[in-house]
């Protein structure tokens, strides 16, 4: 069976996700989840007298704020989700995509610093994980191999929309759900879209309509699309929402493929 790939945005930390996805485990889904934690890394930084700063939803990354970015999300957030669903009985994994150097990356842009984008996902140790019925937690880091044979590699921040639409790619997933701090998509009058096509997407990014966080959501839906039969960006402040997604009776916004 296909696993589903959720991301879970820092915001909706602690909501009731964490209890839908044990229950979803228990009846034999495999799932994995990618998380953020955008509002966490963001106060520890301006706690440290670092600013946040972003381009079109991308955290710009210099070398300090990626120690804070690394020590954040693989370990705080990483450890405190798995805890979680340990504790409430499931059976989850933890690792980031340095672990086994399992998600490859290059520096995005340099304008950004230490921000990967994916170069190549080895799915092996996620597939050992589900095959032996754990639930695999990914902070979004990614690794970059030497460049020469007497250079260092380099530890990259991914941004985890990003990392979530390149994993389930990788993964052929039978669909790739969001769940953020919204209900789903607005449009310019702030109504909620139930369906969005890739045209109408890229429209609304190129108007603002879709900005900030938003915008890498929507990119990592239109990319998994490819291969991934369905997307969708979901309430996850919502009891229950996580499971209307996967049965398709959700509110949200599906992105869907084609034109
Ligand atoms: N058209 C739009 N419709 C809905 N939300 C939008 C739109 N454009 C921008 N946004 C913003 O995107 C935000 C969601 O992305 P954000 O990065 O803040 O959260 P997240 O990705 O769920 O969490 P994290 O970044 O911690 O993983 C919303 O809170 C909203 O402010
Ligand atoms: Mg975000």
């Amino acid at each position: 069976m296909k696993p589903i790939v959720i991301k879970i945005g820092g915001s909706t930390l602690g909501s009731y996700v964490l209890e839908d996805v044990v229950m979803l485990q228990k009846r034999g889904l495999p799932l994995v989840i990618v998380h953020g934690g955008g509002k966490t890394i963001s106060n520890w930084l301006w706690e440290r007298g670092l600013g946040a700063n972003f381009s079109d939803g991308l955290r710009i990354t210099d070398a300090q704020s990626l120690e804070i970015v690394i020590a954040v999300l693989a370990g705080l957030i990483n450890k405190q989700l798995v805890a979680q669903v340990n504790s409430l009985g499931g059976r989850a994994f933890g690792l980031s995509g340095i672990d086994g150097g399992f998600i490859e990356a290059r520096i995005k842009s340099p304008h950004l610093g230490y921000v990967g984008q994916v170069v190549k996902i080895n799915t092996k140790p996620l597939e050992m994980l589900l095959d032996a019925e754990y639930l695999p937690i990914i902070a979004p880091l990614g690794y970059q191999p030497p460049q020469a044979s007497d250079g260092a590699g380099m530890l990259l921040n991914i941004n985890a929309d990003t990392a979530a639409g390149d994993v389930a790619l990788a993964l052929k997933a039978a669909q790739l759900i969001f769940l953020t701090d919204v209900a789903g998509i607005a449009d310019g009058t702030g109504n909620l879209l139930p369906s969005l096509t890739p045209t109408e997407a890229r429209s609304l990014i190129a108007r603002r309509v879709i900005s900030a966080g938003m915008i890498p959501k929507v990119e990592a839906c239109l990319h998994a699309l490819s291969v991934v039969p369905q997307a969708q960006i979901v309430d996850g402040r919502l009891s229950g929402a996580l499971l209307a997604a996967i049965e398709e009776h959700g509110d949200g916004t599906k992105v869907v493929g084609g034109e």
